[in-house]
């Protein structure tokens, strides 16, 4: 394997469907403005073998890398032989709802698809496969959007539909500081799901009318409709963020957070990917 590769893939952000998205509701996710994760590989880079920088996270690369090869040997697939340096830099947080984990497997996935003859078609259910080494069964939504690099609706199994807009309302990113993982999110919602169905179903329906309102304000907003389509957004985002709180997602330096940008003036505040922390966002009149 011996071509020079280099690929900057954005994070991401979800405007509505977060956990229902599991469960078949539509969600609606854009790629991050300025976060982004970037990999350079120079076949002429290092001694013999694959080395990984930065030292901090190579490992966690390199389990990767073997995961693929192993699954692919144990299908009778010749793995070729990795020699070079791989370089990897990324401001996207872990753990922060933003899609680090995604962008790294979409990247990965992008890497090895010519060495290992992966087709285009089959490059998305390549990089799904990787994310779930990450936190268990993912809905896929996070590597469709950062593979398309633009807003999308998507729905699992039926995969994402791009959007078309080119003007999205004004949204500002505010780190809790508070890290959480997806997993155990996804189980504190499958949790509640056990303990008490049909309170989960309802929150699982208002998540997708959530994403509903949402996506109608992204569409009016671009077509010019601005008041509508920020009326339509806000209701979205503040239904969605009911749910987080109801699936007990939102602690409490994060609902203090929230108050604060909305005293500021922000129209609506939510969490953005699986809660427990990360990231909020807020949406403003622009
Ligand atoms: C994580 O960014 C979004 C979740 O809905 C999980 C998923 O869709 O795989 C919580």
């Amino acid at each position: 394997m011996s071509s020079r590769f280099q690929i900057q893939v954005p994070a991401k952000w979800i405007l509505a469907g977060e956990h229902a998205v599991l469960r078949g509701a539509t969600a609606v996710a854009l790629p991050h403005p300025e976060m982004q994760l970037e990999i350079r590989f120079d076949p002429q880079g290092s001694c013999g073998g694959l080395k990984v920088s930065p030292q901090e996270g190579s490992q966690e690369i390199l389990d990767l890398i073997s995961a693929i090869r192993d699954r692919w040997e144990s299908e009778d697939r010749v793995f070729p032989k990795l020699e070079g340096h791989l370089e990897v830099k990324s401001s996207i947080p872990i753990g922060a709802g933003l899609g680090s984990s995604a962008a790294l497997c979409v990247a990965i996935s992008r890497w090895l698809s010519e060495p290992l003859g992966i087709s285009k078609k089959d490059l998305f259910e390549f990089a799904i496969q990787l994310e779930h080494r990450f936190h268990g069964r993912s809905s896929g939504l996070d590597i469709a959007v950062i593979s398309a690099r633009e807003p999308i609706s998507f729905v699992a199994n039926r995969g994402a539909r791009p959007l078309g807009i080119r003007k999205i309302p004004r949204f500002t990113f505010h780190d809790t500081e508070l890290r959480a993982r997806t997993s155990e999110c996804v189980i504190r919602v499958e949790k509640l799901r056990e303990e008490d169905p049909a309170l989960a179903m309802r929150l699982d329906e208002a998540m997708s009318a959530a994403s509903r309102f949402a996506l109608e304000g992204l569409v009016l907003y671009d077509s010019g409709s601005q008041t509508q389509g920020l009326e339509q957004v806000k209701r979205g985002m503040m239904q969605a963020q009911e749910c987080f709180r109801s699936w007990q997602l939102v602690p409490g330096a994060a609902h203090r957070m929230e108050r604060k940008l909305l005293a500021e003036g922000a129209l609506a505040v939510k969490l953005t990917g699986a809660g427990g922390g990360g990231f909020l966002v807020a949406l403003w009149v622009d």
